[in-house]
């Protein structure tokens, strides 16, 4: 038999095309592993340079992808055109090669599309807020979470434990729709203040790592306290409207989630942005509301829960001022990181209710819940842009005032 009439053919640039294909795959593969490692990062909490390495990740991912699939499919039309009798040992491998890396860069398509959604989901969520509820919201990196609260109407109180406790609302006078409504309401209320026991204990861990002062961690203790009576008091008052016990059980969010601390500095940026807006801002902005809840209030034990958390948020927005005043002070990066996140202070207030509650206070007598203690939900925005002016007035002057005492020691020093 004579020698075949081939096409001059280059095995070793085939050999070549088959690794390099292998390598741009693999490479991709790798980077899709980078935005997993990225995804898991931001869940515990979101910081920018995450968003930006996931986002390098993805695109990485998809571009040596589709390189990939590209020298892979070129090496297999080379080997088509040979038209060889016997398949050639790299062709399986370089196809298999290439449509893996075709599928890689598919993926990072289909992931990047997602992350964007999840993106916009996570910022919708910051933005949105803890609408009227009461006490500083407990946060596992940048969710906002809550105990999982159990009734006794249905399933059994297996695991959870009743915290209500205190004066109970007179609620014999009320119809159905307005008892309901305002249990809700009050539940809604009751788990906050509940969360807002382990966000303080969190805040005391956090400033004792900074090295504050005795007496900001005895006020962070004695909020956490007051915190406890809230959340008795409110469950109290949810138990009486809804005519039923409520077991409050595990926060599932904490003995899963974790808290990590890079560094003291980047610590005390996370305390000092997270007072502002949870302490400095909202404790105070709930304050206000409390303020006007109990002065529309007619029902004695209502008249006297409010006075009181009108009173203690005030306490609790203090010691925030004064904990932002400590970060601030530690180190000239944390004011500048404070300045430089005003604009992400939340823009607008969100009725924190499910659709189903909504329906029970669309039913209910709005001068009832207004008498039991809720503020009618057109004062909610005026109140809450208010609290947001001075804040934000607020804490620019304390950043100039840090700033320009910083500024005078450093001249003091340098002239020393
Ligand atoms: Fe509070
Ligand atoms: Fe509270």
């Amino acid at each position: 038999m004579g020698r075949m009439d081939m096409p001059a053919f280059d095995r070793d640039a085939v050999s070549r095309e088959l690794r390099k294909t292998r390598a741009l795959a693999l490479s991709a593969l790798v980077s899709g592993l980078g935005v997993i490692g990225g995804v898991a990062l931001v869940l515990v909490d979101l910081e920018e340079v995450t968003l930006l390495f996931i986002a390098g990740c993805v695109v990485l991912q998809v571009v040596l992808g589709l390189l990939g699939f590209g020298v892979g499919r070129r090496g297999v039309e080379r080997i088509k055109a040979l038209r060889l009798p016997v398949e050639l040992t790299e062709a399986g491998p370089l196809r298999r090669w290439s449509i893996f890396s075709l599928v890689v860069a598919i993926c990072g398509v289909l992931g990047g599309l997602l992350l964007v959604g999840l993106v916009l989901l996570i910022a919708a969520a910051g933005a949105g807020m803890a609408g009227g509820a009461w006490g500083r919201p407990l946060r596992v990196g940048s969710r906002t979470v809550g105990a999982t609260l159990r009734t006794s109407m249905g399933t059994a109180l297996e695991r959870g434990h009743r915290w209500a406790d205190g004066h109970r609302p007179r609620v014999e006078p009320l119809d159905e729709a307005t008892r309901h409504a305002l249990g809700m309401m009050w539940l809604h209320d009751a788990s906050k203040e509940h969360g807002s026991v382990p966000a303080f204990a969190q805040l005391t861990w956090q400033l004792a790592a900074l090295g504050a002062p005795a007496e900001l961690l005895a006020r962070c203790q004695h909020s956490a306290l007051q915190e406890i009576d809230h959340a008795q008091r409110c469950f109290a008052a949810a138990e009486a409207y809804l005519d039923t016990e409520i077991g409050v059980g595990p926060i599932p969010a904490i003995v899963s989630g974790s808290s990590s601390t890079r560094g003291p500095v980047r610590l005390a940026c996370l305390v000092a942005r997270q007072t502002l807006e949870d302490g400095c801002f909202i404790e105070d902005l709930n304050a206000d509301f409390a303020e006007r809840a109990h002065t529309l209030a007619r029902d004695s034990a209502m008249r006297s829960l409010t006075a009181c958390i009108a009173r203690e948020e005030r306490e609790h927005a203090a010691l925030a001022w004064d904990i932002l005043r400590f970060c601030v002070e530690l180190h000239p990066r944390v004011a500048a990181h404070v300045r430089s996140r005003l604009d992400r202070l939340p823009i607008a207030i969100e009725i924190p209710y499910a659709i189903s509650t909504m329906e029970t206070i669309a039913r209910a007598d709005p001068q009832a819940l207004a008498e039991h203690g809720r503020v009618p939900f057109d004062e909610w925005t005026p109140l809450f842009e208010m609290r947001r002016e001075r804040t934000l007035q607020r804490v620019r002057a304390l950043l100039d005032e840090v700033g320009s005492v910083a500024g005078l020691a450093q001249a003091h020093l340098n002239a020393s």
